[in-house]
């Protein structure tokens, strides 16, 4: 249920490598917050829908696998996809490779969002994506936009990716992300966006630790 708890989040909403993640993991631990990765939902679902060999493109069926799945967070972030800890199957190249074509359907997004919100029910959040401050939470108090230069977005995130991929270049890394952020921002369902009202912090010259500074100094300011 949507309900007045959904205003006491932080929505962090920005493009792959911005950051955000680990802002807004960080951020959720010192502030005591639960921390709702919505893209480990989307990811979840990608990842059983390719383990159950679903067609992608049939939202019907996508939908009736989205209705026998349970979705929860462990205290530490690890996501249980039916009560199994799926973590580190989330995450894999195919499903980030795969996930634009759950993503891009609205019939999809909007049975999510009920779940997303009902995660952070009652409770006071930091929750991050590609639509928290624009559909998922727009009476969120604070909202962030986390945003950067490509390169160096894509640096980082073949930093993350590399020790777990020894041979992985950084041209492929910049292919997977523009291609990620074009997807993103292009879909007609939520596309990516700095919602009305939320605070552009540009990231491209900032550390994780200057990033969660300014935005505890706001969240601080307006508590
Ligand atoms: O944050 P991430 O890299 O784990 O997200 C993976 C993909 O999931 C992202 O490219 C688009 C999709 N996503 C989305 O469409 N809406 C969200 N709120 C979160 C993620």
């Amino acid at each position: 249920m949507f309900n007045a708890h959904s205003m006491d989040v932080i929505a962090i909403d920005g493009p792959a490598g911005s950051g955000k993640s680990t802002v807004a993991r960080d951020l959720a631990m010192r502030l005591g917050r639960f921390h709702l990765d919505t893209g480990a939902l989307y990811r979840a679902l990608t990842w059983k829908a390719l383990d159950q060999k679903a067609d992608l493109e049939d939202a019907a069926a996508l939908l009736a696998l989205l209705g026998c799945t349970a979705l929860g967070f462990e205290g530490d972030g690890r996501i249980l996809v039916d009560g199994v800890d799926r973590s580190k199957e989330i995450r894999t190249p195919e499903v980030t490779r795969q996930i634009y074509r759950i993503a891009e359907k609205g019939e999809v997004r909007a049975r999510l969002r009920p779940i997303q919100r009902a995660l952070v029910s009652g409770r006071s959040a930091v929750a991050e994506g590609r639509d928290m401050g624009s559909v998922v939470f727009p009476d969120a108090r604070w909202k962030f936009y986390l945003d950067g230069d490509e390169s160096v977005r894509a640096e980082r995130r073949w930093r993350e990716l590399v020790p777990g991929n020894p041979s992985l270049t950084r041209e492929e890394v910049l292919t997977e992300l523009k291609d990620r952020d074009a997807h993103d921002t292009q879909r007609a369902a939520a596309p990516l966006v700095c919602p009305p009202g939320a605070v552009r912090i540009d990231t491209t010259a900032l550390s994780i630790e200057d990033v969660i500074e300014k935005i505890e100094k706001i969240v601080q300011r307006k508590g």
